[in-house]
């Protein structure tokens, strides 16, 4: 029996499987993605994506494919994890690497690329960048081929760099995804210092940002004023998110655990300072069905917290989608960039 207070989420689970072709948007699930599905970078800029390619060899997801495991850091993470080696072991390689099929074999080829972000790209890539036929060129597209392509793509697997909503939860899925064992037991950040307007539209380079804003616009700029504002907004709620998840998952009063405690409380405050300055009533709703976050933040309390994570990624999605930021300035202040 279905309880029927419940059929709007199956409703809902079902159209966003329509969309995207799996409930959880993410290019990487709980489990390691299938290789096979991963064409790599060069797939992507042999022809139409030079100039993201070249972008992205100068930031860490490239640069750690050389540089992690040889690190004393990693030596020493993966020591004390007792893990050989990091590129073919799923503790470390769910987020530091890429595998995908060569040769019939799968083979570790690169750090997160741009198919990590995007979505891996077997089932997409061909329809994606066909325009109509063998020589008609992206200007001659007709309106009607563009948005049946675009939906094609999106059932496909693609990540669009327009849809907020997923390409967030994905950056947090690796940056936030940590795991207890990792962080206490390794030794490994206790999930990254992330905050996602300065991280995906600073200055782009090797300790910076990833920011390759050069296919509908030229220059590489970063994005217009109201929409870092959505990004902003659209962040710290992920931030909680999935921060709560974690403490829901935490079995030791360790370091993990309070470390996620300390960061969801922070990220917390500063949203109802957000909901002070704008009015937005899907986080007022959030924050007023909860008034004191701290006493949620303990372990063995796995099931409030999953349910706050729910409706705060169902809001995201709602807020993600639903507003465009013009009107929002009163948060550029509380914004950490600016151009
Ligand atoms: C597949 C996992 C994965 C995904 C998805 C991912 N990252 Fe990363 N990211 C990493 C790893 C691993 C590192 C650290 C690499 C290193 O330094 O060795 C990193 C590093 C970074 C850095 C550099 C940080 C620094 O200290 O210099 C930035 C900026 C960044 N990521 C932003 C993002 C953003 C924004 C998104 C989403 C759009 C994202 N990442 C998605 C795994 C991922
Ligand atoms: C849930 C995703 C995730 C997993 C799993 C993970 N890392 Fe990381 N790691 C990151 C991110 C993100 C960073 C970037 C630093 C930060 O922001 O915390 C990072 C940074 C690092 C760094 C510092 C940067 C560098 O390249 O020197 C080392 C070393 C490292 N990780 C090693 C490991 C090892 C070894 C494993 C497996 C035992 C592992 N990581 C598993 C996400 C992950
Ligand atoms: C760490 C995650 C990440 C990686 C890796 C990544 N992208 Fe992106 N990409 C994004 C995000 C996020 C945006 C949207 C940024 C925004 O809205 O400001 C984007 C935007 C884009 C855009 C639109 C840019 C514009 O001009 O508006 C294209 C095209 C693109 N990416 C292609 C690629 C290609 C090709 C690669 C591989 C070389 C790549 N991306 C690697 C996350 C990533």
């Amino acid at each position: 029996m279905i309880d029927k207070k419940k059929l709007p989420m199956v409703a809902f689970l079902w159209v966003a499987f329509l969309l995207v072709g799996f409930p959880v948007p993410s290019s990487h699930g709980e489990e390691y993605p299938d290789p096979g599905k991963f064409s790599g970078p060069d797939a992507c800029g042999n022809e139409c994506h030079k100039e993201e390619v070249a972008i992205w060899k100068e930031t860490r997801h490239a640069l750690t494919f050389n540089e992690m495991e040889t690190s004393d850091k990693g030596k020493e993470i993966a020591g004390k994890m007792g893990v050989k080696r990091p590129k073919t072991d799923d503790a470390c390689a769910f987020c530091h690497f890429t595998r995908m099929m060569v040769d019939g074999k799968a083979q570790v080829m690169a750090g997160p690329t741009c198919e990590s972000c995007h979505g891996a790209g077997r089932d997409w890539i061909k329809t994606h960048g066909d325009y109509g036929g063998k020589d008609v060129k992206k200007a001659d597209e007709t309106p009607a081929h563009k948005a049946q392509r675009l939906e094609q793509s999106l059932k496909d697997g693609l990540i669009p760099p327009k849809d907020l909503y997923l390409w967030v939860r994905n950056c947090f899925s690796c940056h936030l995804g940590h795991n207890e064992k990792l962080v206490n037991v390794g030794g490994h950040t206790p999930g990254s210092n992330i905050e996602l307007v300065s991280w995906t539209q600073g200055k782009p380079g090797k300790a910076g940002s990833m920011r390759h804003n050069v296919f509908y616009a030229k220059g590489n700029q970063p994005a217009a004023v109201e929409r870092r504002r959505l990004i902003f907004v659209v962040g710290l709620m992920t931030e909680i998110e999935y921060g709560l998840r974690a403490i829901g998952k935490a079995t030791q009063k360790d370091v993990f655990a309070t470390k996620m405690a300390r960061r969801v409380k922070t990220a917390w405050d500063k949203l109802q300072l957000v909901s002070q300055a704008i009015d937005v009533k899907e986080i007022k709703t959030i924050l007023s069905g909860m008034k004191a976050i701290d006493k949620e933040l303990k372990l063995n309390n796995a099931d409030p917290l999953n349910r706050l994570s729910e409706q705060i990624k169902e809001a995201t999605k709602v807020v993600a989608q639903g507003y465009d930021g013009k009107g929002w300035a009163a948060l550029d202040a509380m914004i950490p960039y600016s151009p």
